[in-house]
């Protein structure tokens, strides 16, 4: 890997912004889009391993089978790291990596690959942040009815242990489960994501028991003396001017995570609008008391937020059931190659929001960033969209620090293009750039650009 590190950055000069004194700042990426390796070391299928061998549910039927080959090259991706001098790295564990059906024997050799990742990671001075679930369910496990199943729960807890038995006296900061909400209604309710089903009921259950998993996992790692244990949320602000609808959504998307979690309760609202779909009876007796042990550090995965506007007739959108007369999108902003808006503002309203509205917790981005058509010209990527993508929002996330956020910490998404789900390689969300024809890493201006404001600690 070559950095054209001579290269430097006229940081824009709309006032000078400082952080907080220790601020974390780092990158994030997950398992299973990076990896590959998917057959090596004993490694079990997982539901992404299945769903993107179906035909017709990722793009031009692309797999995670050697993603970024990360599990080979993590030597040279943790020294682009630390040639960025970036202070934290993110990354998660697969699970059927460490238990290849989910519950049951362990796989040493599995967990060999994370001892190595974070001895390399603490040998170049960057401090891990674990992820213990980013969506690659054990395939057995899916087969028995993966997050549908309350036995589930106890399953991942035990898997918690495992993985804290063997990192934990080197890795202090343990995250649960990253964004429980795609996994249920992605994954459960609407079938975009693996394991593919659209149920809405389905879809309920399998938000509670992930959470229920949470909560017990948080117990296990306490147990096991972990220091610092959260959860990473996909939080959007709901703007519309239509105020019933609005709130629906929030309930759809935001407190139906954040209440159970940090209230102990669901909300009121979106348990009587899910009646129509579940009676909530996969709710025991003692779940939320479990579910809203105290945690440490919330996660915030922001991208973009949510513009809707009510409108008869319009047919429920599959990821918020019950949804029905309630269009989405339009919002007046610029957009990403996804699709999605460019809108900082709205996180900082995220953020002051999560402040008033859940007090206490501590709260660090966990993902951040922006998906572009990238083209490497004379071994450069000359990433504007993205540099100003996150420019805005390092900005936003600092006034909300100035409005009373609690935010220790940044954490772009991603450190490298990968396998973005249903989207396969086709969507570039790295700060560096890989061409997957030769797995050469190209850090790209908007990297650049970041490594100036770490050393900065500030923009
Ligand atoms: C989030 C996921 C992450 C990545 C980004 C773009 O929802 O957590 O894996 O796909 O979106």
């Amino acid at each position: 890997m070559t950095m054209s590190a001579e290269k430097s950055y006229d940081l824009q000069d709309s006032g000078v912004l400082r952080f907080p004194e220790g601020f974390v700042w780092g990158a994030a990426t997950a398992a299973y889009q990076i990896e590959g390796a998917a057959r090596d070391d004993g490694r079990g299928p997982s539901v992404w391993d299945t769903f993107s061998r179906t035909p017709g549910k990722v793009h031009a039927g692309h797999t995670g089978d050697v993603a970024c080959d990360h599990y080979h090259r993590y030597p040279e991706d943790v020294a682009i790291m630390r040639d960025l001098g970036l202070h934290s790295y993110r990354f998660s564990i697969s699970w059927p990596r460490v238990q290849p059906d989910g519950s049951g024997p362990v796989n040493p050799r599995g967990l060999d690959f994370y001892d190595r990742l974070v001895d390399e990671l603490l040998a170049n001075d960057i401090t891990p942040i674990v992820t213990l679930y980013h969506w690659d369910l054990p395939q057995t496990l899916e087969d028995r009815g993966g997050w549908t199943n309350r036995e589930i729960a106890a399953h991942f807890a035990d898997y918690a242990a495992i993985a804290h038995g063997r990192l934990g006296d080197r890795v202090e900061t343990w995250t649960t489960l990253n964004e429980p909400w795609c996994s249920a209604f992605l994954g459960y309710a609407s079938g975009i994501h693996a394991p593919g089903l659209a149920d809405p009921a389905l879809g309920f259950s399998a938000a509670h028991h992930l959470l229920l998993g949470h909560g017990l996992a948080v117990q296990a790692l306490r147990a096991s003396g972990a220091a610092t244990v959260g959860v990473t949320l996909n939080l959007s602000p709901v703007i519309g001017d239509d105020t019933p609808a609005a709130e629906l959504v929030d309930g759809l998307q935001n407190r139906i995570f954040l209440d159970p979690l940090l209230r102990g309760e669901y909300p009121a609202d979106v348990v009587e609008r899910a009646r129509r779909f579940t009676d909530w009876s996969f709710v025991h007796d003692g779940d939320l008391e479990t579910i809203s042990e105290p945690i440490d550090l919330l996660g915030v995965n922001y991208y973009h937020p949510q513009t809707v506007t009510a409108r008869s007739g319009e047919p429920a959108n599959p990821v918020y059931p019950g949804s029905e007369g309630i269009a989405f999108g339009g919002a007046d902003a610029p957009q990403t190659a996804m699709g999605w808006p460019v809108q900082p503002f709205g996180l900082t309203d995220l953020l002051l929001r999560l402040s008033r509205d859940y007090p206490g917790t501590p709260l660090i981005i966990t993902e951040n960033g922006a998906a572009f058509d990238d083209v490497v010209e004379d071994g450069e990527v000359h990433d504007t969209g993205r540099l100003s993508y996150l420019d805005g929002h390092l900005r936003a996330a600092h006034a909300a620090i100035e409005g009373g956020a609690d935010l220790r910490g940044y954490l772009v998404w991603s450190l490298l293009d990968n396998f973005e789900w249903a989207e396969g390689y086709r969507k570039r969300f790295g700060v560096v750039h890989v061409d997957y024809a030769t797995q050469r890493r190209t850090p790209k201006d908007s990297a650049l650009w970041y490594s100036e404001v770490v050393r900065r600690n500030g923009l």
